[in-house]
């Protein structure tokens, strides 16, 4: 179970300094546009992973007038990460006594999973979105992904890098060909598994919180490469667009996943509300599928839901999201608005920002 107890925020935006005691299951902050409650979802995000949801700019959460920005959180059962990263991209990320070189293990330990403006456009976006969306989930149930993908892009880097000389050799672009093979081949399967097993999820999922408003869905997955023929043969075939390009034209790094209700795509047919929910249950099997995997529930981040979804189906969607006993966090406006009426007082804790601040 990876449950956040305690969160200390220093310098994240217009946060100076923040303490939160947090729900086990839900955790309600509300507050005025541009209190800081994006802010306090950034900070557990960066603590998890390295980086905001928000923006790749890293550099943008440090509050304007200091040069560090540090995230503490004490999780149930012991351990406790934290983060500083400061404005020359020095960063030290800690798990317990120990300083970490990587984010392995603390973001195994604390999976986080977000439901904002920008997860909807999952359906919309390029399909690096969607690679990302599968490479969290087999990187969370599937140990030794992670090094398949290190070989893979290693050796995809060198591939292009051959490619980008005036005369690209390609005998010595074959001699990297073999470990690039081999890895992207271990990456496809391990997403083809990953996306077999998370589909029935999804549907149970999406059926409980679409019901009768459920649409026929099929959900594809493209390896990034002909179906029909090995990477190998597909190189071998691809050489001239390889050298006019510069680049690696097929391989998992051109990976897709498309959705479909009958015969057109998704994101055509499908209304925005629609697109909403079907990319919430996406987003819930995922973390349904780990918890059943290996036990461990992932935290949600989900922010200005009521912007994002109608009542109806913020009800269901958040109902689904209390069913799997994830810990949430849950970010709106207005409280009163907010409240559902679904969500007992001793079953959550709720605080109210203003400017950075948590008003008592
Ligand atoms: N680096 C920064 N330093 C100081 N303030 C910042 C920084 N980045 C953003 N802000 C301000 O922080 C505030 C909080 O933003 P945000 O968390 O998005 O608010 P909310 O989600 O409550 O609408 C905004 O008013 C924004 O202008
Ligand atoms: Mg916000």
């Amino acid at each position: 179970m990876s449950i956040i107890e305690s969160l200390r925020i220093n310098q994240v935006r217009n946060i100076a300094q923040l303490e939160l005691e947090c729900h086990p299951q839900f955790t309600l902050i509300h507050g005025e546009n541009g209190s800081g409650k994006t802010s306090i979802l950034e900070a557990i995000h960066l603590l998890a992973n390295g980086r905001s949801f928000r923006t790749s700019a890293t550099e943008s959460l440090i509050n304007n007038d200091a040069n560090e920005a540090v995230v503490f959180a004490q999780l149930a059962g012991g351990h406790r990460v934290g983060i500083s990263r400061s404005r020359n991209d020095k960063k030290q990320l800690r798990l317990d006594e120990s300083v970490q070189s990587n984010w392995d293990d603390v973001a195994r330990l604390l999976p986080v999973l977000v439901l904002d403006a920008s997860a909807f456009l999952l359906l919309e976006g390029g399909p690096r979105a969607r690679r990302q969306f599968m490479d969290w989930g087999v990187f969370h149930v599937e140990p030794t992904f992670l090094t398949a993908w290190r070989r893979f892009r290693k050796s995809l880097a060198s591939r292009n890098h051959l490619l980008k000389q005036p005369r690209p050799a390609f005998d010595q672009i074959q001699v990297w060909d073999k470990e690039l093979i081999i890895a992207a081949e271990l990456v496809d399967q391990y997403r083809d598994q990953y996306l077999a097993a998370l589909l029935p999820v999804f549907r149970s999922v999406y059926s409980d919180i679409a019901g009768e408003r459920a649409m026929d869905l099929s959900i594809t997955y493209y390896r990034g490469w002909d179906a029909e023929k090995s990477l190998a043969e597909v190189f071998v075939q691809s050489r001239d667009m390889d050298c006019k390009y510069r680049a690696t034209q097929f391989g998992p790094q051109r990976a897709d996943v498309t959705i479909k209700t009958g015969k057109h795509k998704a994101l055509e047919v499908l209304s925005r509300g629609q697109q909403k929910l079907l990319v919430s249950a996406l987003k819930i099997a995922q973390g349904q599928l780990l918890a059943d995997s290996n036990g461990r529930h992932s935290v949600y981040l989900v922010d200005d839901l009521p912007a994002e979804l109608d009542r109806e189906n913020r009800e269901s969607v958040l109902a689904t999201l209390a069913g799997l006993k994830s810990q949430l966090f849950v970010t709106c406006v207005d409280k009163d608005s907010f409240n559902s009426g679904q969500q007992k007082a001793t079953e959550m804790a709720s605080f109210h920002v203003e400017r950075g601040k948590i008003n008592t």
